[in-house]
């Protein structure tokens, strides 16, 4: 499997910065930015500077470390600087469980430590770890999703999965690329993803730089080519994932599986553990984000609309269980996802963390 030979990093730690290729300048502009604080890495992810559940799961933590590194230089009561700053990252961006886990795990990690150079010190090696053991998630994931799908595979993909969302390898996007250097992918179609474009600028972007065969469509044009046979499998991302299978990701991902379902096309999720969320018993829990609605009146600095006009721009969707075939996950792979299979899951990754 190919190894991290980008030049590129989405996402890199010094111990006491995070540094950031900052994707709304892609694809003009690789521009990195540097978070010396947790106020600098919650006013990225909100802005999506940095986005996709794992990495933004990561960012947030390394945003804690940060807050802890300000707090033994300038002194007072470093827990409270803790709380502070989680509550903060954790006002961000509200669907991507991703980033309460982080929270509450790096809460977890220093519980033990007496000073602030020690808890700052326990995070980043905590940061460290994280990005590190993301390489590992994401290369299984891949490797079991790689072997669903068809040889000559024509697959399509929906916002950005890759390396840009989880920091290291990718998840849907990571499937993908597996399947490219086994030789079984022919081709994938990238669906736009409004109103940020993800898929757009940001997925286009990193298929170009794998050489992986790709064409852009827009939202629209998915169901009309799954009606044409052109497309053997849909591989999406997620968000969160609730414990009956229903699935939180990008708006218009329950198009596309109702689209799938009824053109008979596998309707594939990849998510790792972090994604899922054992509190919440089914999809319609799961909180969705309301962006903007400058995202949808303006492209760019463009309006497409008057600026009176009402909007409604949730930035997620849920899709039900019953709709996929497959969950794809760093454990393997659940079809025909439900509370049982689920609640095995999480009982058996539990046991083996
Ligand atoms: O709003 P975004 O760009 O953060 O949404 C991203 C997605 O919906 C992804 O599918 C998901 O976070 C998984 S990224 C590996």
């Amino acid at each position: 499997m190919a190894e991290r030979e980008a030049t590129w990093r989405p996402m890199q730690w010094t111990g006491d910065a995070l540094i950031l290729l900052d994707q709304t300048a892609l694809p003009r502009e690789e521009r990195y930015l540097e978070c010396r604080t947790a106020e600098e890495v919650a006013a990225a992810i909100r802005e999506m500077r940095i986005r996709g559940a794992p990495a933004i799961g990561i960012a947030a933590v390394a945003g804690l470390a940060l807050a802890l590194r300000g707090s033994a230089s300038t002194g007072g009561d470093w827990r409270q600087a803790f709380e502070a700053a989680a509550r903060l990252l954790v006002s961000t961006r509200p669907t991507a469980v991703d980033l309460f886990h982080g929270l509450e795990r790096a809460r977890e990690r220093i519980v033990g430590a007496t000073d602030p150079e020690e808890a700052a010190q326990v995070l980043s090696e905590f940061v460290k770890e994280l990005l590190e053991r993301q390489w590992a998630i994401d290369q299984a994931i891949a490797e079991h999703g790689a072997g669903l799908l068809p040889r000559g595979a024509r697959v399509l993909t929906h916002c950005n999965t890759g390396a840009l969302g989880t920091g290291a390898y990718g998840t849907a996007l990571g499937i993908v690329r597996r399947a490219y250097e086994l030789g079984h992918l022919d081709h994938v179609w990238v669906t736009e993803t409004r109103p940020r474009l993800q898929g757009a600028r940001l997925t286009t972007w990193e298929l170009r730089r794998l050489g992986i065969p790709h064409t852009l469509i827009v939202d629209g044009a998915a169901t009309w080519l799954m009606s044409r046979g052109e497309i053997q499998a849909v591989v999406v991302g997620a968000d969160r994932v609730a414990v009956n299978g229903d699935v939180a990701n990008k708006i218009g991902t329950l198009a596309l599986a109702v689209a799938a379902d009824r053109f008979r096309v596998p309707f594939y999720v990849a998510a790792p553990l972090s994604t899922f969320d054992p509190n919440v018993s089914e999809g319609s829990a799961i909180p969705i984000e309301e962006r903007d609605s400058a995202e949808v009146l303006r492209l760019g600095e463009a309006w497409i609309a008057s600026a009176e006009t009402p909007v409604w721009n949730p930035a997620f969707d849920v899709t039900p269980g019953w709709l996929i075939t497959a969950l794809v996950t760093e454990y393997g792979v659940v079809p025909s996802p439900d509370r049982p299979k689920i609640a095995a899951l999480l009982a058996a990754s539990g046991a083996r963390r």
